[in-house]
């Protein structure tokens, strides 16, 4: 099977990884690909974002699969133009990718699924602005305000924080640049990321995970794409994710299909575990990043075969998972004043060992490679249990060079301490 993957984050770096080892796998293709990338997998310069671009290509290298990696390409319907083009994809079509796309899509998804989220309201005019403000926070009763942006932002459209100016500030620049924001009620509990392969209304939970979305130690600091993860959750319930996907992720899917946006692909379910059992903080149309560098460490089945058989219309009839024992731990290389305007142009090394997945990394002329954007790249470390797969995490970080580069030094610690409960 020739699998070309889009994309060029450490998440695609994962999946081409996954790829290689299943033994059907026979030819590996990236699109656009970064340092790392390149050694494993044939780079091609296209431009992701359209459709034409991507089947281009896909038809010239004889891809039997394409498996788009992030979201932006699916909300702006290239898994459309590839499927429509007689070639497989793993990837919602652009009307499923609005389970993302669009936050007040999912709201509406969610409540007519009767699925437990938070609550919330849509502000597109300044006007209306301060009075919503008022029904939030802890002017509404909740710790703290919840400001998102309704579309797409790579996970830095949100703050969340007990300063009702900042709050505001958020806000009222998203309405500035046209943005319409959501207000939401604060989940407490904590997070779980569930990603489930999904094919109408079948769905194939992979690990649950936790993911770091601030910059600082401690959950301090702005939100970012993410800073870590680890995998599994030695702290979850057994019957937890069976729970999530029979009360959360199939009600969803099934409202999806009644709705005529059947999903294909990764079902994302971030979900807060609150004292009222799990709510859904969001959804994502696509694998996360960096819970996929974690999660795939882990995975000992196929992966070709199961994102072709999710992109075939095969998922009921595949063999169930298997996982390796024990866990995997991702922290995130990013580069100085990242979630900010990131410096770029440093040379990295110490990349190109076992186990470093490259984001932003690109090789120059010279055979060096330099960083270019702000999540560099992202360590996976993986052993018996969650304390020695953190050790060898950070044994192989402090192993890499980047000038001016930073990384969370608390990436599962707290569940490696026993201190996170239910
Ligand atoms: N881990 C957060 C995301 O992928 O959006």
């Amino acid at each position: 099977m020739r699998v070309l993957v889009i994309g060029s984050g450490a998440r695609e770096h994962a999946l081409l990884l996954a790829l290689r080892r299943d033994p059907e796998v026979t030819e590996l293709a990236v699109a656009p690909g970064n340092a790392g990338t390149a050694i494993v997998a044939d780079q091609y310069d296209v431009d992701i974002t359209s459709g034409d671009a991507v089947v281009k290509l896909a038809q010239r290298i004889g891809a039997d699969l394409v498996v788009v990696g992030p979201e932006v390409p699916l909300v702006l319907g290239v898994a459309d133009a590839v499927r429509s083009a007689g070639i497989a994809c793993f990837g919602p079509t652009k009307d499923a990718a609005r389970i993302e796309g669009s936050k007040s899509f999912a709201k509406d998804v969610m409540a007519a699924a009767g699925v437990r989220t938070a609550t919330s309201e849509i502000v597109d005019n300044p006007a209306n602005l301060d009075a919503a403000l008022d029904r939030f926070g802890p002017a509404g009763g909740d710790p703290s305000w919840v400001v998102k942006d309704d579309g797409l932002a790579a996970g830095k459209g949100v703050v969340v924080t007990a300063d009702r100016d900042a709050a505001r500030a958020h806000a009222a620049s998203l309405l500035d640049s046209g943005h319409p924001v959501l207000l939401e009620s604060f989940l407490d509990g904590p997070e779980v990321s569930l990603f489930c392969v999904v094919d109408g209304e079948t769905v194939v939970p992979l690990l649950p995970a936790q993911d770091f979305k601030r910059v600082g130690d401690d959950d301090t600091g702005p939100n970012t794409g993410g800073m870590g993860a680890y995998a599994p959750l030695p702290w979850l319930p057994a019957d937890t994710v069976a729970a999530i996907v029979d009360d959360i992720v199939k009600p969803v899917a099934a409202e999806l299909v009644r709705r005529g946006s059947s999903f294909s692909g990764l079902l994302y379910a971030g979900l807060a575990l609150t004292s009222r059992g799990p709510a859904v903080v969001e959804f994502n149309c696509r694998f996360g990043d960096p819970e996929t560098q974690a999660v795939l460490a882990l995975l000992d089945s196929p992966i070709g075969r199961l994102l072709h058989a999710a992109a075939t219309g095969q998922l009921a009839e595949q063999a169930p998972l298997q996982w390796r024992e024990g866990a995997a731990v991702t922290v995130v290389l990013a580069a100085e004043n990242y979630p900010g305007r990131p410096r770029v142009g440093d040379v990295i090394t110490g990349s190109e060992a076992d186990g470093v997945l490259h984001a932003g990394t690109t090789r120059r002329d010279d055979g060096a490679i330099v960083s270019s954007g702000g999540r560099v790249l992202s360590v996976v470390g993986t052993a018996a249990d969650l304390v020695a797969a953190r050790d060898a995490a950070y044994a192989l970080i402090k192993s890499i060079r980047l000038p001016g580069s930073h990384f969370r030094s608390d990436i599962g610690l707290a569940a490696a301490e026993g201190r996170v409960s239910v």
